[in-house]
């Protein structure tokens, strides 16, 4: 299957169509464990046990046919089955032929859906690439079963609904509940939607110009079982994510097709596949402590060549959003390669200095009730030991010298090594450069997010 890229959401909103690939059609040759749909030599045989709903589209002549305990045979107008008397020319040996089980495709596999912006798009094949949390539907996507085709699907979530925009079944739109569940308990509803969970309809699209959460980390472990690196997506990816931290003017949509008339036309993208969506991030107070999530867009970017060409447009779509961030309602940028490199931080880096001020604030706060409680005696000084006396440190240095080479604290691996930073000077523009020594206290402390190596790259 071909997954285009295609960003030119022109009138749409940003909820999306997703398509559910499989089928259980009896014309589908992967259906059949002989690979091949039977003829008039062949015995047909359905479980007895299962319960599949069969879309026909012609008429098909068989030597005998099994058929389940439950289920049915959609036919299409003029569909239908007969059994030819003595031998079929046109058909082999004859051979005993199953129809394979349907009954574990779940709702929740990110492999069996597609994703394109419009219904026309799902017809010509122009599908858009998405983090796997996002190729399952999200609560405001429209949900599409191919109009000539029957399907099974197992619904079971973390969740008692999985709610959607609306639901494509053979043709007919559902976008009202009541007239949806009616469907869904219905004979061919039940064999179509099977397992603990309901489908259910009715939510509104996205109104949110910057873009809507998807709804569906709740069931991330269901969708992924492996623990991920983007947001979303269920492995580590070989290219580069750009996070866009963004302000009320913001508009997803815009931003879409924005970066697609820039980057994504020139030939040198052609092999790169893009993905933009809002996700929520944790936020960490001092880069410990989880205090909440803040909303931002994530853009995961990937591409065949070992990640060579997707660093390269992360470069250029955080350069772009620094240099225009005002006019595109973007307040900071920055991005990660697979490769190791990264962006500095910007603008968007608001937490982080917020954290860091309070952080500075606890310890002086902290001082003062020390002092506080000292003069007032409830808080009893330790007696210091006697300064060593300049013999004793004499013969402190013959066992060997404490001390070394100055510590440092910790070494921020992302931000210690000039040789991964970026070349193009100009590029990455840091606000500050402090650093922070407590010297009173001995201890020599660099804010890695303020590494003095990063001068280096100032224009
Ligand atoms: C047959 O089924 C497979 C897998 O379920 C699907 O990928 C393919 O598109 C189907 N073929 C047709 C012609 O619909």
């Amino acid at each position: 299957m071909n997954v285009l890229l295609l960003f030119c959401l022109v009138g749409a909103a940003n909820a999306l169509y997703k398509q559910w690939i499989p089928d259980t059609n009896y014309e589908n040759k992967t259906n059949w464990d002989k690979e091949e749909v039977p003829c008039g030599n062949d015995i047909v045989k359905f479980s007895a046990q299962r319960k599949v709903s069969v879309f026909v589209e012609t008429t098909h002549a068989v030597q005998e046919m099994k058929l389940p305990v439950d289920g049915e045979f959609i036919l299409n107008s003029g569909a239908g089955f007969y059994v030819v008397a003595g031998q079929d020319p046109g058909c082999g040996a004859g051979v005993t032929t199953q129809f394979k089980d349907s009954e574990s495709l779940q709702w929740f596999n990110p492999a069996l859906w597609q994703a394109a912006a419009a219904l026309d798009d799902l017809q010509r094949g122009n599908f858009l690439f998405s983090v796997h949390e996002e190729s399952v539907p999200c609560q405001y996507d429209d949900v599409v079963f191919k109009a000539r085709s029957s399907f099974r699907v197992d619904t079971s979530s973390s969740q008692s609904s999985i709610p959607v925009k609306s639901v494509s079944v053979l043709g007919k739109m559902f976008d009202s509940q009541p007239e949806f569940s009616q469907y869904v308990s219905s004979r061919s509803g039940r064999l179509q939607f099977h397992g603990p969970s309901a489908v259910t309809v009715g939510k509104p699209g996205c109104g949110d110009p910057s873009g809507c959460d998807c709804g569906n980390s709740v069931n991330h472990q269901r969708i992924c079982g492996t623990p991920l690196l983007p947001l979303g997506h269920c492995c580590d990816v070989c290219g580069a994510i750009a996070t866009i931290h963004y302000a009320a003017a913001f508009n997803l949509q815009s931003y879409r097709q924005r970066i697609h008339h820039l980057f994504l036309v020139l030939p040198k993208y052609k092999s790169i596949q893009l993905g933009m969506s809002k996700v929520f991030k944790s936020q960490r107070f001092m880069g410990i402590i989880p205090f909440g999530t803040s909303p931002e867009i994530q853009v995961v970017i990937l591409d065949g060549e070992k990640g060579k060409q997707s660093e390269a447009l992360a470069r250029d779509i955080v350069k772009d959003a620094r240099s225009h961030g005002s006019t595109l309602g973007i307040t900071g940028a920055e991005f990660e390669a697979s490769s190791g490199s990264s962006s500095g931080q910007s603008g968007g880096s608001a937490g982080m200095v917020v954290g860091v001020v309070f952080g500075i604030l606890i310890i002086i706060a902290f001082i003062i009730i020390m002092v506080l409680l000292i003069h007032k005696g409830v808080v009893q000084m330790p007696s210091l030991p006697p300064l060593p006396s300049l013999s004793s440190l004499k013969r402190h240095s013959d066992v060997g010298e404490l001390g070394g080479p100055l510590d440092h604290g910790y070494d921020n691996p992302m931000f210690d090594k000039p040789s991964l930073m970026p070349e193009v000077p100009g590029l990455y523009v840091t606000e500050t450069n402090n650093s922070i020594s407590l010297t009173q206290t001995g201890v020599h402390f660099i804010n890695p997010v303020y590494d003095e190596n990063e001068t280096d790259f100032n224009a």
